[in-house]
């Protein structure tokens, strides 16, 4: 295993945790994954026992084949058109620092409010500071609006993740 696979291992590790912790009957939860990727964290939640998930990428993304009720779509987060249904957790992992401008980060948010119903976990610095053109880190004061803030952990070098309930 390279670096960046088990730096992917030890992420999904932590996220099953999370899931397990957050919600029961998992065979019947539903995850949306807000900019998906190639659907690492699809992965994860195979692993948790999540029964239904959805990815959602605006790039093509090479998903993987997983059995059951996981597909990827492609979309937008920032579509205030984009609804896909009710959510137990929507998850936005490593996504909303490449949301750079304030139009659109709203629009994400209220992505997220659309779909979550019980949980929305996203990870980020969470200090407000610019690192690359392409990168915003905002502090945890941004994300409010997506709940009560439940918990914060160490997650992938310098990122962690949060959790809310909505
Ligand atoms: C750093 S990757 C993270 C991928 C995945 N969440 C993971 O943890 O492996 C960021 C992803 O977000 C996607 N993305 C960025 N902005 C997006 C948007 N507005 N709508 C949908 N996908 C977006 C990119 O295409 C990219 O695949």
């Amino acid at each position: 295993m390279d670096d960046v696979e088990a730096m992917f291992a030890e992420s999904n590790k932590l996220l099953a945790k999370l899931l397990r912790m957050s919600v029961r009957n998992r065979e019947k939860v539903r995850v949306l994954d807000l900019g998906c990727g190639r659907g690492h964290r699809a992965l994860a939640c195979k692993e948790a026992g999540i029964g239904h998930y959805v990815g959602v990428d605006f790039a093509s993304a090479d998903f993987p084949e997983i059995e059951g009720d996981y597909v990827f779509r492609r979309g937008d987060a920032c579509d205030n058109e984009l609804y896909l249904g009710a959510f137990d957790v929507v998850l936005g992992i490593d996504v909303a620092f490449h949301v750079v401008t304030p139009q659109r980060f709203q629009q994400f948010l209220e992505t997220v409010q659309r779909h979550a119903k019980k949980w929305v976990f996203v990870t980020g610095i969470f200090e407000d500071m610019k690192l690359a053109p392409h990168v915003l880190h905002r502090d945890m004061t941004a994300f409010e609006s997506l709940g009560t803030l439940r918990d914060v952990q160490a997650w992938q070098g310098r990122c962690k993740i949060a959790r809310f309930r909505v």
